[in-house]
């Protein structure tokens, strides 16, 4: 008797934990054509149609939320709904239903959510909290007519671990009373001093900040913008991080930029500062950018991640504004950044963010192929069992015995199209060149012009992380001190990858390469 109580209970526990993660079939949205050429096969794509920011990202009981902006019905723009994802481990992804639906308020632009542990908002209970989605409702009639207030503030919630989601009938919960035409993208934190939500908003060229106890009443607080900077400013994410090594919290406000980005077009950039609740002081003036490639826009973190774990979390959409509606994809249109971590550290006076890849991305190494110590005069190509865009390579360079001026690395395929990396240590820098990357040039703006990053190729080895997938690279120099993410489409695919070395050797340490499953069909 005792006994089968122990097992009923037991069998009750595992059913209950089960219940917990389970996703069920009918929910599942099946990816379409995942082996389309340039889709990426280990980066999160919609399961089909058009794609842009990530919106609505939290953590909740073993699972990790993503929404994002997308229109089911085509391959450009169109009306935004929240498409929705959710992941164990930040590296596979199940696509469930549409999360929010454009209404009479309008469509539903980008935003976030929280989980409301202690039910604030009175949505659902302190046993079963809910969880809050903050966007902006863009009111397209209102656009066309010529209004000034048709961007407003709105909230849903869910009480069902996000699977399905209402709209609070009192939308909006910030109306548009300055009437300024831009005007949107949420980005709420809870503030434990004040025991306040504060709410960050993209104002033109400016971050609004709004404070509420409950999520449905807001009240302006303050503003933060930078003299002389008049270009649009979008998705805004204010948050605390922990100085490294030093325990003290320093507060970072990303915000992302829609014009003349170092490389062109849009990117991602940040400020390190203080805030009090009321104010964010930054301690410096210019923004510093997040990413240096053109392609890492809308990049936000995800809430509620549990404290035993402790990292700051963000993903970025990995694109570019000037040229992402005719990128040549035909099923699916625009991929996610690899997640990644974000680490504050000090550098002399100053603070900066560091990002690196996430610990998980580890679970797709297939194998793992050593590159031998290797003096490169010239060209060496690389060899082995691998698909050069399906991996990642780590990469140690002794910059100290390295006599060339330039290095680098080249992807290329028999069509003699190609994808340049090049480090110049005359002008501590780093390049990246794909104005070759394909005969066919769809757009100006993506072949015109070769991209630039400052980066001290000093005393100490130069360390490189780069992940290659199909359609982009993403490269995390010195332990993710600079990052760089770029697409590219070459007609056919880059079969060839090899070193090189420019008046001079290239001194390579330690190199490998580890090929990546990919993650729609394991
Ligand atoms: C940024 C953005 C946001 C807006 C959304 C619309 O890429 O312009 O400011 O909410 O895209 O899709």
């Amino acid at each position: 008797m005792k006994y089968s109580a122990i097992i009923i209970l037991l069998l009750f526990c595992l059913g209950c934990r089960q219940e917990k993660v389970q996703i069920k079939k009918e929910d599942r949205v099946e990816v379409q054509n995942y082996n389309e050429p340039h889709r990426p096969q280990f980066h999160f794509t919609p399961p089909s149609k058009w794609m842009n920011d990530p919106n609505g990202m939290f953590y909740y009981d073993g699972e990790y939320h993503l929404s994002y902006q997308y229109y089911p019905d085509s391959t450009v723009w169109g009306p935004m709904h929240w498409g929705h994802a959710i992941s164990k481990d930040l590296v596979h992804w199940d696509h469930l239903p549409i999360a929010l639906y454009p209404d009479s308020l309008g469509l539903i632009f980008s935003g976030s959510t929280v989980v409301d542990l202690n039910n604030t908002s009175g949505f659902g209970s302190e046993k079963n909290p809910p969880m809050v989605a903050a966007f902006t409702h863009h009111d397209l009639e209102g656009e066309k007519e010529g209004t000034n207030d048709f961007q407003k503030q709105s909230i849903a919630y869910s009480t069902d671990k996000g699977r399905s989601w209402t709209k609070y009938a009192r939308n909006p919960v910030i109306p548009n009373l300055q009437k300024i035409k831009d005007f949107r993208d949420p980005k709420v934190v809870w503030h434990e001093e004040s025991k306040k939500w504060i709410m960050s908003l993209a104002v033109y060229d400016k971050v609004q900040f709004y404070s509420s106890t409950n999520l449905k009443d807001w009240n302006f607080i303050s503003e933060f913008g930078i003299e002389g900077d008049d270009r649009l400013w979008e998705c805004p994410d204010l948050f605390p991080i922990v100085v490294e090594d030093e325990g003290v919290t320093k507060w970072v406000l990303i915000v992302s930029i829609q014009k003349k980005a170092p490389n062109g077009g849009t990117a991602t950039s940040y400020f390190v500062g203080d805030f009090d609740g009321k104010e964010f002081k930054s301690n410096h003036v210019k923004q510093k950018w997040l990413d240096w490639g053109t392609d890492n826009y809308a990049f936000v973190t995800w809430d509620n991640i549990p404290k035993d774990d402790g990292r700051r979390i963000g993903i970025g959409w990995m694109s570019n504004w000037q040229y992402a509606q005719i990128v040549p994809t035909e099923v699916w249109r625009s991929a996610m950044t690899l997640p990644r971590e974000l680490v504050l550290y000090r550098d002399g006076d100053d603070f900066k963010l560091r990002s690196s890849p996430i610990k998980e991305m580890e679970s797709l190494r297939e194998s793992v192929i050593p590159i031998e110590p290797l003096v490169i005069k010239d060209t060496a190509k690389i060899k082995g069992a691998f698909d050069p865009l399906q991996c990642e390579l780590k990469l140690l360079i002794d910059p100290k015995k390295t006599t060339a001026s330039k290095f680098g690395m080249e992807l290329s395929n028999e069509l003699g199209e190609r994808l340049i990396i090049t480090f110049d240590k005359e002008s501590d820098s780093l390049t990246v060149d794909r104005t070759e990357s394909s005969k066919n040039k769809f757009s100006d703006a993506f072949y015109n012009e070769v991209h630039t990053a400052p980066l001290t190729l000093g005393e100490t080895n130069l360390d490189l992380t780069i992940f290659l997938d199909a359609s982009s690279i993403e490269i995390f120099a010195d332990d993710g001190v600079l990052n760089f993410t770029n697409i590219f489409f070459p007609t056919e695919k880059f079969s060839n990858l090899s070193l090189f070395s420019i008046d001079g050797e290239l001194i390579l340490e330690e190199g490998k390469i580890y090929p990546l499953k990919n993650i729609w069909t394991d």
